[in-house]
């Protein structure tokens, strides 16, 4: 695992804007997996401002979000796939086509989230996955439990994450579902390339057990650590109960 310490959240957002961009230059298929929340806002603004006037060819890139809401149609102001159109997708010239979304309007969810899985496979893998993380510990939506899927599916919402994204529904965590699709830990494992970010100390215990404790499924990003190629970029407040 890779820790790189920045000395802000722009500097990270810059630095992860340039790997990612650089990414796509080498690779123009790049198969591209990419997280909402508050954290990747800063990424998503410089991958914007960057790739203005066809400086970037998206065209044959392909991206997969991690997760969405179940229950709410795509167009929802609330769901991951709204946040997506206003911070990245309406700016960049990709294709419709190319971009990869679990419907959490889907009739069958079970259904879904295998059409999902498939998409991921029929395109090759995801060859560079970009991650958040929840302060449990959560990546996508795989919450602390007993046991983990390896698949996409669906997830029950602890309260907490419920809180922590109620700003897209008002401020009202009752309004946030109660369930959500979210990739697998498979599904994020079998990434050729991993890279999560964290900022801010409500991160910090969630970072430490990650990079140095235990693996366990509850705290779900440390099963990140059997992952060959794993970077860990973090801002001061989430590095903050790292050891040296
Ligand atoms: C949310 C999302 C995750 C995200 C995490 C952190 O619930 N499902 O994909 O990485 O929580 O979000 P934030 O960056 O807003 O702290």
């Amino acid at each position: 695992m890779i820790i790189e310490r920045f000395e802000d959240e722009d500097a990270l957002s810059a630095a992860l804007a340039t790997f990612v961009l650089e990414s796509i230059v080498k690779n123009p298929a790049l198969v591209l997996g990419l997280p909402t929340g508050r954290t990747p806002l800063g990424l998503y603004r410089e991958l914007r401002e960057r790739s203005g006037g066809n400086r970037i060819d998206w065209s044959e890139v392909r991206t997969f979000n991690l997760d969405e809401f179940a229950g709410l149609d795509p167009s929802h102001a609330g769901s991951y796939r709204s946040y997506m159109q206003a911070e990245l997708f309406e700016h960049i010239a990709i294709p419709d086509s190319r971009i990869g979304f679990l419907n959490g309007a889907a009739q069958d969810l079970a259904e879904e989230c295998r059409r999902y899985d498939d998409a991921i496979e029929q395109a090759g893998g995801i060859d560079l996955q970009l991650l958040g993380i929840g302060a449990n510990g959560h990546i996508g939506f795989n919450e602390p439990a007993s046991g983990l899927c390896a698949q996409s599916h669906v997830a029950e919402l602890e309260r907490a994450t419920r809180e922590a994204n109620a700003d897209r529904f008002g401020g009202d965590w009752t309004a946030v579902p109660e369930r959500a699709l979210s990739m697998g830990m498979a599904t994020i494992l079998h990434a050729r390339a991993i890279v999560l970010i964290a900022t801010g100390s409500e991160k910090a215990a969630a970072v430490k057990g990650l990079v140095e404790g235990m693996i366990t499924t509850a705290l779900p990003a440390s099963l990140l650590q059997v992952h060959p190629r794993v970077t860990i970029m973090v801002d001061p407040g989430a590095a903050g109960l790292l050891s040296d």
